[in-house]
């Protein structure tokens, strides 16, 4: 009898064991999204940071922040968006470099142009030359085959970031 309960309680132990692995298993599979190896996850994983598209729509959200960050005279914030601009544009580069060679005027020449009136404080300067820097944007495009996509000074303040 009392074999009997020994053998009894180690069975429902193993089944115990047996049902908390397959929970476990499950909640890992369902966690672990990217793929079952590292081949897989390393395909999903560049699926999932896109090509230039993303580069871009980051470039988008800082040119309209960097053009009124110009205009606010908020020239910390100004120098900080054109900085992470080209920090993101890097990024994309890695990801597809052959878009790096169109984008040539726009990184020695516009960029530096409009870093100089930021450093300087020159407001009329800078909205000079951020019609420039919005020119050399659409050059990229032209040259990259998708000169629908052109950019232009913004009109409308949509930047939640004021002093
Ligand atoms: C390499 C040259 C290059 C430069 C420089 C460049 N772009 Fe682009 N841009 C592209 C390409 C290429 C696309 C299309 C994206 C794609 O094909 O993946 C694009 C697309 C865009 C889009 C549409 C993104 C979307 O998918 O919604 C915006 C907005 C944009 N660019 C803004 C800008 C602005 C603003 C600047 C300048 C501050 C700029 N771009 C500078 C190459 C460039």
């Amino acid at each position: 009898m009392k074999r009997l309960a020994v053998y009894l309680f180690t069975a429902m132990m193993i089944l115990i064991g047996v049902v908390a692995c397959q929970t476990e298993t499950a909640q890992q599979y369902e966690t672990r999204w990217a793929g079952e190896n590292l081949e897989e996850i390393i395909a999903s994983f560049e699926n999932q940071f896109g090509g230039f598209d993303k580069t871009m729509m980051e470039t988008g959200y800082r040119y309209n922040e960097l053009y009124w960050a110009g205009q606010d005279g908020n020239w910390a914030y100004a120098e900080y968006q054109l900085d992470e601009m080209l920090g993101s544009l890097e990024d994309g580069f890695i990801r597809r470099p052959d878009r790096e060679l169109s984008s040539a005027q726009f990184v020695n020449q516009a960029v530096p142009q409009l870093m100089e009136t930021i450093q300087n404080e020159d407001r009329e300067a800078f909205l000079q030359s951020f019609v420039r820097f919005a020119s050399s944007c659409n050059t990229c495009h032209a040259m990259e085959e998708v000169p629908f996509v052109q950019v232009i000074i913004p009109e409308l303040r949509t930047s939640l970031v004021k002093l």
